[in-house]
């Protein structure tokens, strides 16, 4: 199947016996040329493992900087001209073996590269393989703000080996679970109290986490199949990202860098508070989960500038609608309202206030 931005067709996702499901499509499609796009640290820790799957596999390297800084137009520019450089079309296919980043960059070119080629994710981080990788949204940053310029574009397939996650740094692991803790208070109860076993840091229980994985991966699907352009129900998985997306753009623009997990981690104490403040969430619910969110993410220290700047950022967040900036707020565990308009910028900072002070 086409990469396609085709409203009702959805990727499909190799999970059980991934590698034959990869080798079979690659024979059915007989591509033009078959590009392997990763970073400097994926070409290192992951080419060879995928390698080792795909031996004989001709294909031509591409490869970019490691890091979000680097998922820009300049970067962009750099694939779309080796594409050109190596007479891709729209036959080939582009293979995004990385992270969240690779993915996101490698959506967006081959998306607009000839107009569109095929593009399959191999997910090489804990969370492009519960979030990033899946469901076809993709873009770069633009001065800074996340994800100005982007499209969705549906990839060919999505393969998940956990056996990547082998050469994650611990941090990432514990970065990507961030999204993970997000689909299941999003999915309900029980998805979010298997997470919660005490005493336990899921991200480092290499035989529970493809369990997890897996379930992860799973919930998003159902979100994207059932509203694949994001009409409406997937505006739930945006729960925590409009701060999230502000503390990691403030942080980007001073040149220092907060993980997309953990800033999603804060992002989603900070809009559980609005959302008591909102008269949404209970606000017992909201301290247990944000204690809870406590202990695997400590909390990120804001000053009084951050403050102002996270503030501004979020009046240019693309969400906005005549002004109001828009959240997806928890009302309790499987139970979500999007489209939370306000534009009391006093209540936000209360929010903010309150999860750097309590
Ligand atoms: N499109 C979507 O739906 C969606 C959803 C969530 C997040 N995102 C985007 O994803 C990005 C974050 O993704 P990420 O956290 O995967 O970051 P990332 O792609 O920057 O990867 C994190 C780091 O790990 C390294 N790495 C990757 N795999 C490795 C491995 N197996 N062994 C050793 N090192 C490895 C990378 O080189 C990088 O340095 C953000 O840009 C965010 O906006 C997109």
């Amino acid at each position: 199947m086409k990469g396609t931005s085709m409203e009702h067709w959805i990727h499909p996702l190799w999970t059980d016996d991934p590698w034959s499901q990869f080798a079979r499509h690659l024979e059915s499609k007989a591509y033009d040329g078959v590009f392997i796009l990763m970073d400097e640290n994926t070409r290192r820790y992951c080419l060879p493992l995928f390698l080792a799957h795909a031996a004989g596999l001709v294909h031509h390297p591409l490869v970019i900087p490691a890091g979000e800084q680097h998922k820009n137009l300049d970067t962009a520019r750099y694939i779309w001209e080796n594409l050109s450089r190596y007479q891709a079309n729209r036959r080939s296919l582009m293979i995004c073996l990385g992270g969240g980043v690779v993915s996101d960059i490698g959506g967006f070119c081959a998306s607009t590269f000839h107009r569109g080629m095929d593009v399959l994710n191999v997910p090489t981080t804990l969370l492009a393989m519960a979030d990033a990788a899946l469901g076809g949204k993709n873009g770069v940053d633009l001065d800074s703000i996340k994800n100005q310029v982007g499209t969705t574009w549906m990839p060919a397939g999505v393969l998940i080996d956990p056996g990547f996650l082998g050469t994650l740094p611990l941090t990432e692991l514990h970065a990507g679970f961030a999204e993970i803790v997000k689909h299941a208070l999003i999915d309900g109860e029980d998805f979010w109290q298997r997470l919660c076993s005490p005493g336990t840091s899921p991200w480092t229980e290499s035989a529970r986490l493809p369990v997890i994985i897996a379930e992860a991966a799973a919930f998003k699907m159902r979100i994207v199949t059932q509203d694949p352009s994001e009409k409406g129900l997937r505006k739930v998985l945006n729960l925590g990202h409009t701060i999230g997306h502000a503390l990691e753009t403030h942080f980007l623009q001073r040149g220092e860098s907060v993980s997309h997990g953990w800033a999603v981690a804060a992002g989603i104490q900070i809009e559980n508070i609005l959302s008591v403040l909102l008269g949404l969430l209970n606000e017992q619910t909201c301290r247990e989960i944000n204690a809870q969110l406590a202990l695997w993410y400590p909390k990120l220290l804001l000053s009084e500038v951050d403050l102002s700047e996270i503030l501004a950022t979020m009046r240019a967040d693309k969400k906005n609608r005549n002004g109001r900036i828009s959240f997806s707020l928890l009302r309790s565990q499987g139970n979500v309202d999007t489209d939370c308009q306000t534009d009391n910028m006093d209540l936000i900072k209360k929010a903010i206030l309150v999860y750097v002070e309590d």
